[in-house]
């Protein structure tokens, strides 16, 4: 029997799990075979060993765990990060998971909390021990939010703590930049996070692969293609509104002198065909491919 666990960080408010619930119905929806259970770390019932005791107990022979650590709104987001402020409270989350679950756990992290408490290598030696597998470290404290420059230099401090693989990340968008971050972090790889909104493509570029679009036209092919895509993996209802910021992303960054109107159409339109109609209008007559990268939004 295959069986996935959605596992969320979460409390004993009832609002809390809605979300997941949610995420849990729409996998059971899509996959009717697959038997579905939500799991909590700290506070809620079940918990994550609870629920894989009882998957095994009913035959279960293959499950996957989804984190939704992040992403799940302002609550999560503030409050994950504020796991650097007691390590001894981050590492029982950390060694739950690890031994709750029999994939590789990995870990990402910011520096720290604030300036006064850089305690990232600290949180990735112990995180070693207790068994993840590789690192994430954004170069930003928490009370940093995206303000200033990420601190590549910083994360070679987690270097020297650990041995396990390490990704650099914060304010990468060009070839130079990964070179740059590995230099001085001594890091094995580089994660890209906002440079790649609105242009997909960024990873494969900065990894040396010919994958950017070469004009306005195979731009909006792209977007175009994108678009559709995530209306046959969402369906319609859903995959209209997850594919908004993903349009905003794309006209912020090429076609920001496209006419309100355009872009309301774009981003808040119900109807696929009127959707792919503006866009169509939007980036054949006001995108440029040479435009410089807009501001990039901050959202988590
Ligand atoms: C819209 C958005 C969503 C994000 N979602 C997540 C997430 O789900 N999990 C996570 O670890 N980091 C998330 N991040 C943080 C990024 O992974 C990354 O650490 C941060 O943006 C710094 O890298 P950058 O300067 O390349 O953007 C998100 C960032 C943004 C802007």
């Amino acid at each position: 029997m295959r069986a996935v666990i959605v596992f969320a960080h979460g409390s004993r408010d009832p609002l809390w799990r809605q979300p997941v619930q949610a995420v849990a119905q729409a996998i059971a929806a899509r996959d009717p075979s697959c038997t579905v259970r939500c799991a909590y770390l700290e506070l809620c019932e079940p918990t994550l060993a609870q629920a894989v005791d009882e998957l095994v107990a009913h035959g279960a022979t293959d499950i996957r765990v989804l984190p939704l650590f992040f992403g799940m709104g302002k609550h999560a987001r503030e409050d994950l990060p504020a796991l650097m402020r007691d390590l001894d409270h981050a590492m029982t989350l950390v060694e739950a998971t690890v031994a709750a679950v029999s994939v590789p756990v990995t870990l990402k992290m910011r520096l720290g909390w604030d300036d006064a408490s850089r305690n990232a290598p600290q949180l990735a030696r112990r995180a070693e021990a207790a068994g993840v597998q590789l690192v994430t470290v954004h170069g930003r404290t928490r009370c940093q939010f995206y303000t200033g420059r990420a601190d590549w230099r910083a994360i070679a401090e987690v270097r020297e703590a650990v041995s396990i693989p390490l990704i650099a990340n914060g304010d990468v968008a060009t070839r130079s930049d990964c070179d740059e971050i590995l230099r001085q972090s001594g890091a094995d790889a580089v994660m890209v996070g906002r440079a790649a909104q609105g242009q997909p493509w960024l990873p494969g570029t900065l990894a040396g692969r010919d994958s950017a679009p070469k004009s306005v036209g195979e731009l909006k092919d792209l977007i175009t293609d994108h678009y559709q895509a995530m209306l046959s993996h969402y369906g319609i209802d859903t995959g209209v509104r997850h594919a908004r910021k993903h349009l905003s992303w794309y006209v912020s960054r090429f076609a920001a002198g496209a006419p309100i109107e355009m872009k309301a159409r774009i981003m808040t339109g119900t109807e696929p065909s009127d959707v792919l109609a503006a866009i169509g209008e939007a980036f054949s007559n006001f995108a440029a491919l040479s435009l410089p990268a807009t501001t990039i939004r901050a959202a988590a």
